[in-house]
Parts: C-alpha cells; sequence; structure tokens
C-alpha cells in the first residue's frame, strides 16, 4: 500500500513541534507513513484545500492562520469545530473533507493524567476569552462542569462566550476574580500572558482554596508565572505541554490507524526542544 501522508499547515510554520511528535509515533510503531510541516499563504489555502486528496494526503493539522478558513472550506464539520468554531484536524471520511477540533480533547486529556478528577473538583475559572477559551469551554461543558466563570480584560468578549456556549456560564471583568476564585475547583489561563516575552499574569492564586488545580495552555516556559505561585501557594498544578501532546492523538489515529500513546520518552524529546 501506498505510503499514508499526513501535514502540518500554518503561516509560518517553521516553529510548529507537530512534525517532531508525529514523526516520534511514526517511527515507533513502524508504520510507512510521513508527516510535514508545508507553509501555505492565506490566499493559497482554500486552492490548498481542494487539491489535498490529489496530492496523496490522507489529512492533516491546520495552525495559525488557517482554523477558520478551514472551518469554513471543509465538506462536513465534527460537533466540537461547530461549537468551538476553528478546525485544527482534517480527514477524509467517504470521499469527504472532514474538519473537527481536538483542542477541547487535548486539554481534557491532559488533566486526566495529570489530575484525575478535575472535573469533578468545583467551579472552573477560565482566564480569557478568544480562540483558546472557547476550545476550554467547549471542554469543560462536555466534561460535565456546571458552573463555568470566564474571566476577561474585555467583558464583552466573555459576555458573548457565554451565549454562545449558553447555562452554566458566566461573564466577569478582571476585578471580580479574588471574589471568584474563593470556591473555585479548577482555574485555566487561556490568555498568552506569561509567555516568554510577555507579559506576566496577576491573576493570585492564593485566594483559591487548598484542593483546587491550576493549569495553563502556555508551555513555553513549562511553568508559567501563574504555575509557579500556584506551587509555591501548595496547590496541584498541570503545565500546558500536555494539551498540545494530547491534542495530537485522534489526527495521528485517523490517518495513520493506530491510536499513539502520550508516553514519558515523547514528552522530554519536546521538552527538549523547548528548552533546546
Ligand atoms: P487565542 O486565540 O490564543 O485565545 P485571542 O483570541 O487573541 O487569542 O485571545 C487572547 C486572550 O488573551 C483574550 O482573552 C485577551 O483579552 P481581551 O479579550 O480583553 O483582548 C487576553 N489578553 C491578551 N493580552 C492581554 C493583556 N495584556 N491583559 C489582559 N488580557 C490579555
Amino acid at each position: 500500500m501506498a505510503e499514508k501522508k499526513a501535514f502540518v499547515t500554518g503561516h509560518p510554520i517553521a516553529h510548529s513541534r507537530s512534525p517532531k511528535i508525529h514523526g516520534y509515533w511514526l517511527k515507533q510503531y513502524g508504520i510507512d507513513g510521513s508527516y510535514e510541516a508545508i507553509d501555505v499563504a492565506p490566499d493559497d489555502f482554500a486552492s490548498f484545500l481542494k487539491a489535498l486528496g490529489d496530492n496523496g494526503f490522507r489529512g492533516g493539522n491546520v495552525t495559525i492562520p488557517h482554523k477558520e478558513a478551514a472551518f469554513a472550506g471543509v465538506a462536513r464539520r465534527d460537533d466540537a469545530a461547530d461549537a468551538i468554531g476553528a478546525v485544527n484536524t482534517l480527514w477524509f471520511e467517504d470521499g469527504l473533507l472532514w474538519g473537527g477540533n481536538t483542542d477541547g480533547y487535548g486539554f481534557a486529556a491532559n488533566l486526566d493524567q495529570y489530575a484525575p478528577g478535575w472535573a469533578v473538583n468545583g467551579p472552573a475559572v477560565v482566564l480569557g476569552a478568544g480562540g483558546a477559551s472557547r476550545a476550554v469551554i467547549h471542554a469543560l461543558k462536555a466534561r460535565g462542569v456546571k458552573d463555568i466563570r470566564i474571566v476577561n480584560r474585555t467583558v464583552a468578549r466573555a459576555e458573548e462566550l457565554g451565549r454562545h456556549f449558553g447555562a452554566g456560564i458566566s461573564a466577569h471583568g478582571a476585578d471580580a476574580l479574588g471574589e471568584l476564585l474563593g470556591d473555585a475547583g479548577l482555574l485555566v489561563n487561556t490568555t498568552s500572558l506569561g509567555m516568554h516575552g510577555n507579559e506576566t499574569l496577576a491573576a493570585d492564586p492564593g485566594a483559591l482554596p487548598d484542593h483546587a488545580i491550576v493549569t495553563d495552555i502556555v508551555y513555553v516556559p513549562l511553568e508559567t508565572p501563574l504555575l509557579a505561585a500556584a506551587r509555591a501557594r501548595g496547590l496541584k498544578t498541570v503545565d500546558g505541554l500536555g494539551m498540545l501532546l494530547h491534542q495530537a492523538v485522534p489526527g495521528f489515529e485517523r490517518w495513520f490507524g493506530r491510536k499513539p500513546e502520550v508516553t514519558p520518552e515523547l514528552r522530554r524529546m519536546i521538552v527538549a526542544d523547548i528548552e533546546g
């Protein structure tokens, strides 16, 4: 059988860690397949999508700035993509191009691995109301978290997400944070604050109860200022790298026919790359 081919596309794409992740699994499982990074300019994305099947691809990943164009350009979407409003994974099914979104899956699987029981730990406070926040809120809802509090600098964006996702979601400005944390079981940062080169995040985990879990979707650095403060306070913390690794799982399974494992060795390899 012909080599199974997949890709990740973005613009730029050179920084993507996805080829390392999928390359590791292809080797690990001895699969006759390839996974390459392809830089596609926004103007060329629609024709790139149309030519996928003819070029022999089984599917691939889509990242910035193509996630919304992919959402609009596929023939069918899964429920997660519809809820999140963006597509990060493409595959063919019965001759049709499908688009899915695995970011919420990756978020939940990361917490399942490092903080089992997280979904029944109490109300969740989500910092930020952008694309990443949508994926996190979708996952929280899917896992039955009943009280989700979105906190954002621009309250109107949080309110819009509240309307989009419906019951159980409340929207707040940054001033309300201290009060909202008092009985929370989970604090999630979805903003880019705390990423290398950006300002740090002013959220003070001190107000959280002792059983709370704190997680960040930022993974460069692995321990963000928020996670460091939470750890110093004695709280359980989960870094964002596992979300990146786990979000790759469903795509690999669809294109290459085997559900891959997020192993400590894979994690060590990507950590070395980040710290490299
Ligand atoms: P992404 O798709 O990665 O989530 P985004 O849609 O640009 O990116 O959203 C970025 C999030 O980080 C938003 O919640 C943004 O707050 P606003 O909606 O008020 O812009 C938040 N953010 C970015 N820089 C910030 C800052 N300096 N202070 C507070 N919040 C910030």
